[in-house]
């Protein structure tokens, strides 16, 4: 599958600032929210478009415009949800979807226990959001539940991953592609990205 990173000066900055160890919750949180809006920017940059009609104050002419409402952002909770705001900032008619899923500590399997989508998935292109890709299991397990739904395509955004990551990613969804903001060296034995920023969920939410 294709993979993305989005490797701008400006993420770069930001990643280095939110990986930090005494960058405080506030002040991580605010930064994944910068960095959310300008991967949008590029996550989006194939999105469909149509013409229309409009009049500027001088004269008629033909505009490009994004269907919003066609876009699905679905959150993988709860660390996904540090994505979600900033994406709606800039598509605010998207929909959004939410996925509730949990690493077991022993095992690092991913146990669902939430689930909602809108509806209508045939006719809308979904963007699966999470900060962390480390062993594949959260992601994979999601784009499964999300194929149940049949939607027109599914693409993945992280804001860090390793090649273990991609490589599971890969094999068990070889169609959807993965945007990150960085791919760091490994994944440690206990599933944590290294050198990484420490668990995503526990420096968004406290
Ligand atoms: C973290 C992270 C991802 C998942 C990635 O969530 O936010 O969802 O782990 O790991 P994986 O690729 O090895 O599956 P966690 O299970 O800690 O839950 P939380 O977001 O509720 O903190």
């Amino acid at each position: 599958a294709e993979l993305q990173v989005i490797d701008h000066p400006l993420i770069a900055h930001k990643l280095t600032l939110m990986r930090k160890k005494e960058t405080s919750t506030k002040n991580f949180r605010q930064l994944l929210d910068e960095i959310s809006t300008l991967m949008a920017y590029e996550v989006l940059r194939d999105c469909p478009v149509h013409d229309v009609d409009i009049e500027t104050p001088l004269e008629a002419t033909t505009g490009s415009m994004i269907d919003g409402k066609k876009v699905v952002f679905v959150s993988i909770l709860r660390a996904g949800n540090g994505i979600l705001d900033g994406m709606l900032r800039v598509v605010p008619g998207a929909r959004v979807g939410h996925i509730g899923l949990y690493r077991q500590p022993k095992t690092l399997v991913a146990v669902e226990y939430y689930f909602k989508l809108p509806d209508n998935l045939p006719e809308r292109d979904i963007v699966l959001v999470d900060p962390m890709l480390a062993t594949g299991n959260t992601a994979i397990a999601a784009v499964e539940r999300l194929k149940e739904f049949h939607p027109k395509s599914i693409k993945f955004v992280c804001l860090l991953t390793c090649p273990e990551g991609i490589e599971a990613m890969n094999r068990a969804h070889p169609d959807v592609p993965i945007y990150t903001a960085a791919v760091d060296r490994q994944l440690d034995d206990h599933g944590y990205i290294r050198p990484g920023l420490g668990d995503a969920g526990d420096r968004i939410f406290g």
